[in-house]
């Protein structure tokens, strides 16, 4: 993928573009998360810091090495927002980005051509399920992702469950079923 073009779009200008990445041939899993945080942007890579810390909890539960699947986000660029007193801090991307980035997201992934899409979160669900699909609804259960031609596999985001402690039990159950449907493929 080509994100040199995207540099002068008014919702991209001087904003660091942080790319997916991992094995780009027929991985066994893409995992598709929300957009890039503080620690993703300075060092232009998806899933580190904090969030990788949450990525090599999910890799050691499924068994899988992270070179081995591909790793990326809905929106790829870190949305912010800053207090009265000028603190920057992560807010949820907003219409215009997912706008944007969505139809490159279904571009990659059918390039990338994974065997299963994982996705964390309503917002990567949404991106590649429709507005109307809720996490709730589809977590912890196989889908066909038609717009890509993949089977797709709903998480919760770890994030949520750090505001939500009743999720974990749930996510975990789930990450139990994810790795079963792995073992089919
Ligand atoms: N870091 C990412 O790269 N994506 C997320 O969804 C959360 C943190």
């Amino acid at each position: 993928m080509n994100w040199s073009a995207l540099e002068t779009h008014p919702v991209v200008e001087g904003r660091r573009i942080v790319p997916g990445e991992g094995c780009s041939k027929r991985p066994a899993l893409a995992l598709v998360g929300e957009a890039p945080g503080r620690d993703e942007e300075r060092l232009g890579r998806p899933f580190v810091g904090k969030a990788g810390q949450n990525l090599d909890s999910f890799l050691a539960a499924l068994e899988l090495e992270r070179g081995a699947i591909w790793i990326t986000n809905v929106v790829k660029v870190r949305p912010t927002k800053a207090s009265a007193k000028g603190t920057v801090s992560n807010r949820p991307p907003n219409r215009a980005e997912k706008a944007l980035f969505t139809p490159l997201l279904l571009d990659e992934l059918r390039e990338v051509s994974p065997r299963m899409i994982v996705t964390l979160g309503n917002t990567a669900l949404q991106a590649l399920m429709g507005p109307d699909a809720l996490i709730g609804a589809y977590h912890g259960r196989l889908t066909a992702c038609e717009a890509v031609g993949k089977p797709l596999f709903a998480l919760y985001h770890p994030a949520s469950i750090i505001y939500n402690r009743s999720l974990q039990a749930v996510y975990e159950e789930d990450l139990r079923k994810l790795k079963a449907q792995l073992a089919l493929l």
